[in-house]
C-alpha cells in the first residue's frame, strides 16, 4: 500500500476528523444491520489508545428534500455507537457553526464526537456529493489530522473525504480500508486458482466493466439473477416477462463472444406468473412462458453451478441468483450461499450490497474469509478503476 495508514502518524492530543461510512440501514429510525458501525470499532479503539480527540463524519443516505432530512439523522447511529464502545458520544445535530465548533474545542483526548449527516450540505447545492470546495476547507480546517476509513464511500468524490484531504496537512487511510484493500487484492493480484465468480443482480448494466475484468482473472464466472435474462434473451430464447434490458443485449453477445469457455450461464430457471405466485414452475430448458417471469435458477442449473464450485481455491460472490427476498424464491440463492460458505481451503469474498445481506440472512456470514462493506466501492476497485477517497490520501 502506498498510502500513509494509522503508523504514520501521531495523532497525540490531535484533532482527528475520521471519515465513516455510517450508511446503514434504517426502519423508521431503527438500525436494522450495524455491521457497518461494528467495522469502525478497530480504527476507533486505535485512535483512542494514541490519546486523539476524535471527530467522526459520514453521510447517511441521500438527501434531496427536507423529508429525507428527518429520516436520516445520524442520532441513532451516535446512540449505537455509544451502546457499542460503552462511552458517550457527543452528537451535534449540524453540518457547521459555532455550536459545532464549540464542542470540537472542548473535546479532551478519546473523547469522541459526531457531526450531522455530511449530505444534509447537499440541500444547499449539493455541496457535499459535489465536493464543494469551500465546504471541503471549512471542515478540514476544524482538525490537524484527516482519517479516511469510509471503504464503502471511497468511489465517490465528496467534500467529506476528497475536499477534506485536499485541504488538510496529514492525511492517512484507516484500518477497514487497509483490510479491505489487502483481501480485494487477493482477487485482483495473483489469485489461487480454480477463481471462480458467481455473478448476480438485477442489472447487466452495472455490472458490465466487472465481468469484463472478471474473465480476464478467473476460471469461470457464472451468470444468475435478474441480468441473466437479458443474456436469454440476446441468445434468443423466450423470457416472458422476465426482467430485461433491451439496449444491452449486443453488449451480452459481446461478453459472451469475449468470455467463451469461461462464461456460464442458466440452463433451466424457476418461473412465475407474479412475485406473490407461491407455486413457481421449472422450465424444461432456458425458455420462460410467455406470461411468466425468471424468479431463480432451477435445480439443472443449480447442480452445475455447485459442480463449478466444488473445486475453487478463490471465490469471489456479487448479487444474488433470485429473488431471495422472497422464500419461496430464495433457494438458489441459499444453496449458493451455502455451496461457497463451505468450501475447505478456498478464499471466499463477498463484494457486499444484496449477496452480504443474503449470507446475514440465511447465517453463514461468518463462514466467508471476508465480506466487503462496499458494495459500489469493491466493484469498481475490481474493475480496476482508482478510487477517488483513497487517492486523495497522501503518499508514503
Ligand atoms: C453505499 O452504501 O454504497 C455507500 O455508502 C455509498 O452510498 P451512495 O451510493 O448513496 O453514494
Amino acid at each position: 500500500m502506498n498510502k500513509k495508514t494509522l503508523k504514520d502518524l501521531d495523532f497525540k492530543n490531535k484533532k482527528v476528523l475520521v471519515r465513516f461510512d455510517f450508511n446503514v440501514p434504517l426502519d423508521n429510525g431503527k438500525i436494522t444491520d450495524d455491521t457497518r458501525i461494528n467495522a469502525a470499532i478497530e480504527t476507533i479503539k486505535y485512535l483512542q489508545q494514541q490519546d486523539a480527540k476524535i471527530i467522526m463524519l459520514s453521510h447517511l443516505g441521500r438527501v434531496k428534500n427536507e423529508d429525507d432530512r428527518v429520516k436520516n439523522t445520524l442520532a441513532p447511529v451516535a446512540k449505537r455507537l455509544g451502546e457499542i464502545l460503552k462511552q458517550q458520544v457527543v452528537f451535534i445535530n449540524e453540518t457547521r457553526g459555532k455550536e459545532l465548533e464549540t464542542a470540537i474545542n472542548a473535546l479532551q483526548p478519546k473523547q469522541l464526537l459526531l457531526i450531522e449527516n455530511t449530505r444534509f450540505e447537499d440541500l444547499n447545492g449539493n455541496k457535499e456529493s459535489g465536493n464543494d470546495q469551500e465546504l471541503g476547507k471549512y471542515w478540514a480546517h476544524l482538525g490537524e489530522v484527516f482519517v479516511n476509513d469510509a471503504f464503502g464511500t471511497a468511489h465517490r468524490a465528496h467534500a467529506s473525504n476528497v475536499g477534506i484531504a485536499a485541504n488538510i496537512k496529514q492525511s492517512c487511510v484507516g484500518l477497514l480500508i487497509e483490510k479491505e484493500l489487502t483481501m480485494l487484492n487477493k482477487i485482483t493480484m495473483q489469485p489461487e486458482h480454480p477463481f471462480v465468480a458467481v455473478i448476480g443482480g438485477a442489472k447487466v448494466s452495472d455490472k458490465i466493466d466487472v465481468i469484463k475484468q472478471l474473465l480476464i482473472k478467473a476460471d469461470k464466472v457464472l451468470i444468475g439473477g435478474g441480468m441473466a435474462y437479458t443474456f436469454m434473451k440476446a441468445l434468443g430464447f423466450e423470457i416472458g416477462d422476465s426482467l430485461l434490458e433491451k439496449d444491452k443485449i449486443d453488449t451480452a453477445k459481446e461478453i459472451m463472444n469475449f468470455g467463451k469457455g469461461k462464461l456460464i450461464l442458466p440452463v433451466d430457471f424457476v418461473m412465475a406468473k407474479e412475485f406473490k405466485d407461491i407455486k413457481g414452475e421449472i422450465t424444461k430448458d432456458q425458455n420462460i412462458k410467455i406470461g411468466f417471469e425468471g424468479m431463480d435458477i432451477g435445480p439443472k442449473t443449480l447442480k452445475l453451478f455447485q459442480d463449478s464450485l466444488i473445486d475453487a481455491k478463490t471465490v469471489f460472490w456479487n448479487g444474488p441468483v433470485g429473488v431471495f427476498e422472497m422464500s419461496h424464491f430464495a433457494k438458489g440463492t441459499e444453496s449458493i450461499c451455502k455451496t461457497i460458505a463451505s468450501l475447505k481451503n478456498a478464499f471466499t469474498l463477498i463484494g457486499g450490497g444484496d449477496s452480504a445481506a443474503a449470507a446475514v440472512k440465511f447465517g453463514y456470514e461468518s463462514k466467508f474469509s471476508h465480506i466487503s462493506t462496499g458494495g459500489g466501492a469493491s466493484l469498481e476497485y475490481l474493475e480496476g478503476k482508482k478510487l477517488p477517497g483513497i487517492e486523495a490520501i497522501e503518499n508514503k
